[in-house]
């Protein structure tokens, strides 16, 4: 593992910014896995900074994000779909039909995952996966749980990740109950892995997965195993390893 340390929020987005925009100056096709949440919104700011500044070109790359909600259709505000039109894809020059994302609006749980699943493997993984990590160590919503998960699948949030995520909707009961995510095994195929973090709340969670056995009570612990993980993470968020 790699760890870069950056110095605030800002600095971890634009050095996370540089690292994406490398990959996508090296390979113009590539596929980039992408994730929500606030962590990435500084550096898809400063992505799209350079995109209108034409340093960067998208037109030919494509896109898989992490996960979605289950239950909630692509024009729902709340929705992860909405989330990447809004903070990213409709501010650059990348095809709409190269996005993907779990599609949240299908109720029958193992056709989403498993056609998910398909599409990725049939583009042969991703080149570099963005993750960003939950207070409780998840990585996309791969929960702590007895076992890692291979593939997408359906998973029932747990009540601190539920209560994290509240602070996007109006009222806690709001919060959708189950996502669709890629599992543990599909993420760890990808080529590459950048892993950001900043804040206090982050940095027990940082700090198991850099220095805490590989376990899945510790979902992100399992990224020691992989042979390109970088992690870009801000002083508080590596305040325990220092
Ligand atoms: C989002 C995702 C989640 C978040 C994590 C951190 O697609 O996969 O694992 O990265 O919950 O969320 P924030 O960045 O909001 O702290």
């Amino acid at each position: 593992m790699r760890i870069i340390e950056a110095k605030d929020y800002e600095d971890m987005s634009r050095k996370a910014a540089a690292i994406i925009g490398a990959q996508v100056l090296l390979k113009p096709n590539c596929a980039l896995g992408l994730a929500t949440g606030s962590t990435p919104i500084g550096a898809y700011n400063q992505l799209i900074d350079w995109y209108k500044q034409g340093y960067l070109d998208f037109s030919r790359v494509s896109t898989y994000n992490l996960d979605e909600y289950r239950g909630l259709s692509h024009d729902n505000p709340q929705s992860y779909h909405y989330f990447m039109n809004e903070h990213l894809f409709s501010h650059i020059n990348i095809d709409i039909e190269a996005t993907h994302v779990p599609d949240g609006s299908n109720p029958n749980a193992e056709e989403a995952c498993s056609s998910y699943d398909a599409l990725v493997e049939a583009a042969g993984y991703v080149d570099l996966q963005l993750l960003g990590i939950g207070n409780n160590g998840h990585i996309g919503f791969n929960e702590p749980a007895a076992a890692f998960a291979a593939g997408t699948q359906c998973v029932d949030l747990t009540e601190s990740t539920i209560e994290a995520n509240s602070r996007l909707f109006d009222h806690i009961e709001d919060v959708p109950r189950q996502a669709y995510t890629m599992g543990v095994g599909t993420i760890m195929h990808a080529r590459r892995v950048l892993l950001i973090a900043s804040g206090p709340k982050k940095a027990q969670a940082i700090y198991d997965t850099v220095r805490g056995p590989v376990t899945p009570e510790v979902p992100a612990s399992v990224l020691q195993l992989h042979a390109d993980c970088t992690i870009v993470a801000d002083s508080e968020a590596l305040a325990l390893l220092t």
